[in-house]
């Protein structure tokens, strides 16, 4: 084979790839957009979310903004709408009120965009223009309609009234998981060059050199976070960091959100459904000061974002990073609770196939984690392709989470990528585990 025609075999499977993803998350946006009926389209459900039609319009924006104007370079669909659909012109709570598209006229809109993406794609060369090389803008869409389609899902979550969205529990357990786990003193590499649809606060690579610590083997469960409830946990200062202290007061936070008392014991709401707590789940729609006030409670801290990311990428044996705890290759339904299979997050144990070298498990999905790293660019950050991605977020008034929800799709999930909010946010689908210097005698190798 010469090696045009190897390049252009490359090039078809990249392009079915690209249109197979793109077709597979704009599915999801229609099962989350055709669940309700279009007064509940067009409704705020909560200060917090966009009007379910803003998240749905805006998607095809972006899609035309970077797919259809840049990488085509052809003339605009609809440069009227580009305001309206601009995250940073409209505040959330201001985009109920706007002239937005209604329903139908946002799925004409999706529609007509994606037409002339398809036709794009057929022609489009994936030459060492970094906006185009091995795919990536068309990556950076299906990711960004993917991140959206998560936030849609956390504002089914926040909507009232009967269920919508349906899906089969997640597995059982599988195996009992260990307490803790020790990770070695040593350097790795954290971030990513290669990925090549790496979003540009993942990159670059670096090495990093962190003492031995102890991470915790699973995320925190109900159960435990009920033992600090009533423990009276939410009733004293000292476990509350003085900015934690005060949200917790002003906000009257006593337990999760979507949590209610239930006799003795606690129910939550699921999409509409209220359902008994289960002890062995890991806790979920908790803010990061309730982490951190937890793990002050249970003589540990919140690991920081390089604890994380080693432990769930480094191999002992060859010490290299692995793009996912269980290797490279790309999630399956044995490895993590993704992609919205399932509703909630799944007991601790019912990953195996998905733990890390080292015996971590459930890394990836289930529950985002909190860590206890503010959201700053890797040494060597470029913006890339747009400032307004991840830079103008960086400094001390965001923290990193890390790993992904049962909401979050793989392909906007691995072992590298980054995720941040403020820290009083809960509507997301967050967690945490904890971790904890390793004492001397642990250490020793
Ligand atoms: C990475 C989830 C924080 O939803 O605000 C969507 C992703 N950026 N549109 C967000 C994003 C632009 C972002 N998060
Ligand atoms: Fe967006």
């Amino acid at each position: 084979m010469t090696g045009t025609s190897t390049q252009s075999t490359g090039a078809e499977q990249l392009r079915s790839r690209i249109a197979a993803e793109l077709a597979r998350t704009r599915a999801r946006t229609a099962l989350l957009t055709e669940a309700v009926d279009e007064a509940d389209l067009v409704r705020q459900h909560s200060p917090l979310m966009s009007p379910l039609v803003w998240d749905l319009a805006h998607v095809g924006n972006q899609e035309e903004l970077w797919l259809v104007r840049d990488v085509g370079g052809r003339e605009p669909v609809r440069r009227d709408i580009d305001d309206l659909y601009d995250a940073f012109k409209q505040p959330r709570r201001d985009r109920p009120t706007l002239p937005l598209l209604p329903p139908q006229e946002a799925r004409a809109y999706l529609l007509t965009v994606r037409g002339k993406v398809l036709d794009l794609l057929d022609r489009v060369a994936f030459t060492e223009r970094p906006l185009v090389a091995d795919g990536f803008a068309f990556g950076m869409i299906v990711q960004h309609e993917q991140q959206h389609d998560e936030t849609m899902l956390a504002t089914h979550q926040l909507r009232a009234g009967p269920a919508v969205l349906h899906a089969p529990p997640p597995p059982e357990p599988r195996v009992r998981v260990d307490a803790e786990v020790l990770v070695p003193a040593g350097e790795f590499t954290m971030g990513t060059d290669t990925d090549p649809w790496a979003l540009d606060n993942e990159r670059p690579a670096h090495r990093v050199r962190l003492p031995a610590y102890v991470i915790d083997a699973a995320p925190v469960t109900n159960g435990r976070y009920r033992e600090f409830i009533a423990d009276g946990g939410y009733d004293d200062p000292r476990w509350w960091s003085p900015d934690g202290w005060r949200h917790r007061r002003e906000a009257e936070l006593v337990a999760p959100m979507h949590w209610r008392r239930d006799g003795d014991g606690w129910a939550c709401r699921r999409f509409g459904q209220w359902a008994p707590v289960r002890d062995d789940e890991p806790v979920v729609h908790v803010c990061f000061h309730e982490a951190q006030a937890y793990a002050a409670w249970a003589g540990k801290r919140l690991p920081t974002e390089a604890e994380w990311e080693k432990a769930a990428r480094w191999d002992p044996a060859t010490g290299r990073s692995r793009r996912y705890p269980w290797g490279d290759d790309d999630p399956t339904a044995e490895h993590a609770n993704l992609g919205q299979r399932h509703l909630w997050p799944a007991p601790v144990g019912a990953y195996p196939a998905g733990a890390s070298p080292l015996g971590v498990h459930q890394l990836i999905g289930d529950v985002w984690e909190w860590t206890s790293t503010p959201f700053r660019g890797h040494p060597g950050f470029t913006a890339f392709p747009y400032r307004e991605y991840s830079e103008v977020f960086f400094g001390d008034e965001h923290r990193v989470l890390r790993g992904g929800s049962f909401g979050t799709d793989r392909a906007a999930c691995r072992g590298t990528f980054r995720n941040w909010d403020f820290p009083i946010r809960r509507q997301i689908f967050s967690g945490f585990r904890c971790a904890r210097d390793a004492r001397p005698e642990e250490a020793q190798p």
